[in-house]
């Protein structure tokens, strides 16, 4: 599967996100319908997740605005986000000052994916949370070995969230990143993955379900590491990982 590899140009860094145009991307009014509708099916799937597990709560990667929290909170979860975007954090945090309640704790902070550890997990008390990547934030990640290696170091059940590869998904993802008028637009698809990309940084690809499967087992070295990998369908393309610890952690409640 070498074409895992990329041979093209992939430009994008956390800058794209943090200080570029990135952040047009999670501006709703960019979201044509098809990409609304995904987004509120990805809800109703990481909320039939969570009611599969002990978990009390959503640990979101890539939270933004925290536009989600508010959902999870209404079902009785907890929340937590983390993003790069430090504009993103501050108004999301703003948002979840009137969520938080005695019961159920809403909380976002400014970190980046890679800089999260077992201690962090642990010190923030939320070893109970299921840990969410939404919206496609796995495939924009400029070292996707390195961001599995991450996951299965954390040894808590993660769900990635992605598109599937089809005319639908291509579609609506045309119209998406063209409102967000990124520069020079391009495409290119191989039986593994389909992935756009741009002049000014956008850098995101979506891997077929099987083979982003694989890429998991792959990086499970350790066979104490016993996990479960479910795939997930949702909306009119959507796809989604699940990955379960079965190990003898106690769930806090
Ligand atoms: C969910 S991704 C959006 C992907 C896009 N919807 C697509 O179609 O590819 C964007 C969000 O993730 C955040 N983000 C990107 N890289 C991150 C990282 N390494 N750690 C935490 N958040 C990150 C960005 O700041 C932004 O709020």
């Amino acid at each position: 599967m070498s074409d895992f590899k990329l041979g093209f140009a992939a430009v994008q860094n956390s800058e794209f996100y943090t200080n570029g145009p990135g952040k047009s991307i999670m501006d709703c009014s960019n979201y044509p319908k098809a990409i609304q509708d995904h987004l509120n099916a990805e809800i109703d799937m990481i909320q039939k997740v969570l009611k599969k597990g002990q978990y009390t709560g959503v640990f979101e990667i890539g939270s933004a605005q925290a536009e989600n929290a508010q959902k999870f909170v209404d079902q009785g979860f907890s929340y937590f986000g983390i993003d790069i975007n430090a504009d993103f954090v501050q108004t999301a945090k703003e948002r979840l000052k009137i969520l938080s309640s005695h019961k159920q704790k809403a909380e976002t902070v400014l970190l980046d994916f890679y800089q999260l550890s077992a201690h962090f997990l642990s010190t923030h008390d939320v070893n109970s949370y299921i840990l969410f990547l939404p919206f496609n934030l796995f495939g924009n990640f400029s070292d996707k070995v390195g961001a599995i290696q991450k996951l299965l170091s954390l040894k808590q059940d993660f769900v990635i969230s992605f598109y599937d590869i089809s005319s639908q998904a291509y579609m609506a993802r045309k119209d998406y990143y063209c409102a967000c008028q990124f520069e020079d637009l391009e495409y290119h698809e191989t039986k593994n993955f389909a992935h756009f990309y741009s002049a000014d940084g956008l850098d995101s690809i979506a891997y077929r379900i099987d083979c982003l499967e694989q890429m998991i087992c792959d990086q499970k070295r350790n066979p104490e590491d016993a996990i479960t990998i479910e795939k997930l369908s949702f909306g009119a393309f959507g796809k989604a990982i699940y990955v379960r610890f079965l190990d003898d952690r106690v769930i806090k409640s």
